[in-house]
């Protein structure tokens, strides 16, 4: 990093982004020390660990971590890695155990992380090893909201609540509509993109541009969940979209802020019986005991948890996505992606959503493909000598006043389709990346809630 000029490349109040973030190797490794091991990181959702012993596995950066019930009940997280010779302690992804004996030479941890038994302990270290000090290594923190499980390194982070910040207010949306909590759907999707990380992260934090042009092909399909925007499902009313940007380069669209999408909801539920009815009408009572604002938002369709961890939730009938964009090198990607639904929903909604989420966000899906190939070309134009020395151009409504008149909605509010998301989300990441010395607030505009 010692060349590189971050104030250089990342010129957000310009709308102008070196194509050198997205390739530089150097650039990259001071992502995994000032990003992956200093931000809270989404590990696992609670309801994938219900009992003691319950374990899945994960990546926080390029370490793989182990996270696990104890037989106490508490979830930790650790380095999967054996303190021995390094050798990964659980090789499989999710399961219920006791304690791990690592394939190598056998020695085992307990699932609270400590050294059992060491072969060899009398014979070959004559009694000496300090057992207590070769324990797994801990993840320095962990904390769930809602059920969603962060972990960080830093032990001197900020709480996981300053953390999300804003954040909380859509979070406890989802967290709260859900009947019975949030309840992921066992298994995973996992796959490779040959793609920068950061190029997956900011399609989820803002991009609805590219929504009616890359799935085009998706949205003439007559599909009436996948496009509610559609006039075949909305006849009578236009929907408002708006994107909303947080401190801490966090980012959500597509949100509509004056009740449409319970509306749609409502709408659908009537064509699948009493019983999705009085689900929808439930869920929205619940919202509306939280507050008559966050009732009116109903859903949270697309966003990004800085730096890495997107949801999609476009209703109470469709499925909750996640989806976790794992670096592994500055041109490759893991995609691992969860769908969710509620514990309480009745069976046709999780049936539907299982489906659904196959059909549409799977690597033979309808829909995720086409951001794949997006990422992958993307990401292949800033390898080039030529391409390197460009911009991508993140103009949009860089000009534009915010949105004013919801008062009581917080974050940064634009209109749809619009980039102030992404300047957010680049401009806090080169604030983290100068090592938090206080980089240059390149993007500074009022804060509308702050306004009145
Ligand atoms: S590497 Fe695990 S026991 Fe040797
Ligand atoms: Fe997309």
């Amino acid at each position: 990093m010692s060349d590189v000029n971050l104030q250089d490349l990342v010129r957000t109040d310009e709308g102008l982004i070196s194509r050198r973030i997205f390739f530089d190797p150097d650039i990259y490794r001071a992502e995994l020390e000032n990003i992956f091991a200093k931000c809270w990181l989404y590990l696992a959702h609670e309801s994938q660990l219900p009992n003691p012993g319950d374990y899945t596995t994960n990546y926080m950066g390029e370490d793989p971590v182990l996270i696990w019930r104890g037989m106490d009940g508490e979830i930790r997280a650790f380095l999967n890695s054996c303190r021995h010779r390094g050798m990964r302690v659980c090789r499989t992804d999710s399961g219920n155990a006791r304690q791990f004996a690592c394939p190598f030479h056998g020695w085992t941890y307990g699932n609270n992380g400590e050294l059992k038994t060491v072969p060899n302990f009398e014979d070959g270290y004559f009694g000496d090893l300090e057992k207590e000090n070769w324990g797994l290594h801990e993840v320095s923190r962990l904390t769930s909201y809602g059920g969603f499980i962060f972990g960080n390194w830093d032990a001197d982070a900020e709480s996981l609540d300053g953390y999300l910040g804003d954040l909380r207010w859509y979070l406890d949306i989802l967290i709260t509509r859900s009947l019975g909590g949030v309840e992921v759907i066992p298994g995973q999707q996992r796959y490779s993109v040959a793609g920068n990380w950061k190029i997956a992260a900011e399609n989820f934090v803002g991009d609805s541009y590219h929504l009616a042009h890359s799935h085009g092909s998706a949205y003439a399909l007559p599909i009436r969940q996948l496009n509610p925007a559609n006039p075949m499902v909305f006849r009578d009313r236009k929907l408002e979209y708006y994107d909303i940007a947080m401190e801490g380069g966090h980012g959500f669209t597509q949100f509509t802020l004056s009740g449409e999408r319970v509306e749609v909801d409502r709408m659908l539920a009537e064509e699948m019986g009493p019983e999705v009815v009085e689900y929808v009408e439930e869920c929205h009572a619940r919202l509306v005991k939280l507050s008559e604002a966050q009732a009116k938002v109903h859903a949270l369709p697309f966003g990004n948890v800085f730096p890495n961890f997107s949801i999609n939730d476009f209703s109470a009938l469709r499925p909750v996505g996640l989806y976790l964009w794992t670096p592994k090198g500055p041109g490759n990607l893991e995609v691992w992606q969860w769908a969710a639904t509620d514990r309480d929903a009745p069976q046709v909604i999780k049936d539907m959503a299982r489906i659904d989420f196959t059909r549409f966000q799977s690597t033979s899906g309808i829909v995720g493909p086409d951001d794949t190939e997006n990422f992958e070309q993307v990401t292949q134009s800033t390898a080039g000598v030529i391409g390197q020395r460009l911009d991508f151009n993140y103009q949009m409504t860089l000009e534009r006043e915010l949105v004013e008149g919801f008062d009581d909605v917080p974050g940064y509010i634009s209109t749809y389709v619009s980039e102030e998301n992404q300047r957010l989300f680049y401009q806090h990441w080169a604030n983290l990346m100068d090592g938090g010395r206080g980089a240059r607030q390149v993007y500074d505009k009022p804060r509308l809630a702050a306004q009145g």
